[in-house]
């Protein structure tokens, strides 16, 4: 089960994923379809997560697709968004996001479920609670929760309303496959400031 996990571990890859995409038979457009399938027929997030997680750990371990502009980012804002699928109502979107040596993301909701799997290089997960009644929508307390580094194959699943950061202590471009239920920037989502407890809206350069 990967439900139980969201937003809080980092869920390996199964051995036979790993062996069953060696072939490479499994593509962006395989994935959306099973995407698509999958959404129309499940509600719950966890249970999407359930079924959606392997796949995504499949694709992220199945270098046929992969371009060598995803491993470009754009140094203003500290990582790359490049899109690899969207919905025409902006639904359904699939990134891989590249990430600059040394940066990363602060803390921040997503305003839809994400399902993200590692592709290249370690990045620093880290998930936080929300510990304010909400009451105010550009103030927000939160501490963190779990921290946890997440490797090539390697799922995190986090649910509506989940936050998170994400941060690259290496020296080199990592690299992570994003899914998430509706494009972000057509969602209100917030990012976190720890030390003002600052809560304010934001969208993302992409690619
Ligand atoms: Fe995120």
């Amino acid at each position: 089960m990967i439900s139980r996990f969201a937003g809080a571990m980092i869920v390996p890859p199964n051995r036979w994923m790993m062996e069953d995409c060696v072939d490479g038979s499994y593509s962006v457009d395989a994935y959306v379809e099973d995407l698509r399938r999958i959404v129309g027929g499940i509600a719950d997030e966890g249970k999407i997560f359930d079924e959606l997680g392997p796949l995504a750990q499949r694709l992220a371990t199945e270098p046929s697709w992969r371009k060598p502009e995803h491993e470009t980012f754009n140094p203003e804002q500290g990582f790359s968004v490049h899109v690899l699928h969207e919905e025409p109502d902006h639904t359904l979107a699939v990134f891989v996001v590249s990430w600059e040596p040394g940066n990363g993301v602060v803390p921040h909701d997503h305003g839809t479920w994400a399902v993200v799997a590692g592709i290249e290089g370690q990045e620093r997960n880290t998930t936080y609670a929300r510990l304010d009644d909400r009451s105010r929508p550009d103030y927000a307390e939160i501490e963190v929760k779990t921290e946890a580094l997440a490797s090539p194959g390697d799922l995190v699943c986090i649910k509506t309303g989940g936050i998170h950061s994400v941060w690259n202590d290496s020296d080199k471009v990592t690299l992570s496959l994003h899914t998430y239920g509706t494009h972000v920037n057509y969602t209100r989502r917030h990012q976190f400031n720890l030390e003002t407890n600052a809560a304010e809206e934001f969208k993302v350069s992409v690619e």
